[in-house]
């Protein structure tokens, strides 16, 4: 039979913390469904005394719950501003290897986390290869709360992004874009997302990802540019990896 989405993640999930964690790492552990069979995998080798001496660096509370459950060693970046290596999916994967992240609200803690990992390596079924960044799926873009209605409209007005996509405030009962309700979602930061829907390929996404950066109001944006180890990926015909 033909694996389903959920066991290609699991297969690229367990063969990152396979080939890519040994004992004594600082590991950062991202978060998705993707990312959750990683933490998974990193539980059950911890248990079973393969892995030995790791402690981890969560990259959203949801994630920080699993880890906790299973017994993992957290710490934050407070403690340790550099890590060995950091695992997590992504929406979008382009063939420079730069992401969209942050469908799931956690693209700040992600990015800080993974910013200062050695390896930054990313899992992902081969549904997220794209040709370019843009249209497959919305672009998130973490705002503070305070005026937000002007802050999106900043955002809209951006040289790299006017007349280019539709900024959406992001709804739901969590960040976690699942839009079931009639709130503004809120993450985990305390902050709100407005999703950049483009129906278009983005043309110069680093000129977008560093005009999002200089507006104020904005904390953070789901472009994950020039940060890509390795991408682990899954697909019908097996696994592969992808490096820059
Ligand atoms: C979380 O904020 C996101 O960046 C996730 O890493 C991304 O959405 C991938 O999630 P899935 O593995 O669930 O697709």
């Amino acid at each position: 039979a033909m694996p389903s989405q959920d066991e290609l993640k699991k297969q690229v999930g367990y063969q990152a913390i396979d080939d890519y964690v040994t004992s004594g790492m600082k590991v950062g552990l991202g978060t998705g469904s993707t990312a959750a069979f990683a933490v998974e995998r990193l539980g059950m080798l911890l248990k079973d005394g393969t892995l030995k001496d790791i402690i981890a660096v969560p990259t959203s509370v949801r994630t920080k719950e699993q880890a906790e459950e299973l017994g993992i060693p957290l710490t934050t970046l407070d403690e340790f501003s550099r890590l060995d290596v950091a695992i997590d999916g992504a929406d979008e994967v382009d063939p420079d290897l730069n992401l969209v992240k942050g469908g799931g609200g956690a693209l700040l803690r992600e990015k800080m986390v993974e910013i200062v990992a050695d390896k930054f390596i990313v899992i992902v079924d081969e549904s997220k290869l794209c040709d370019a960044l843009g249209p497959g799926f919305p672009v998130p873009v973490e705002i503070t709360p305070f005026c937000h209605e002007h802050t999106i409209r900043v955002v809209g007005d951006l040289p790299a992004l006017k007349g280019k996509c539709k900024p959406v405030l992001r709804m739901g009962s969590s960040s976690n874009n699942q839009n079931d309700g009639d709130n503004i979602a809120v993450t985990d930061n305390g902050n709100y997302i407005v999703d950049l829907v483009f129906d278009k390929p983005i043309e110069d996404a680093p000129a977008a990802a560093a005009q999002l950066k200089n507006t104020c109001g904005v904390v953070d944006h789901g472009f994950f540019i020039g940060m890509t180890t390795a991408v682990i990926i899954a697909g019908q015909e097996g696994i592969s990896v992808k490096t820059p």
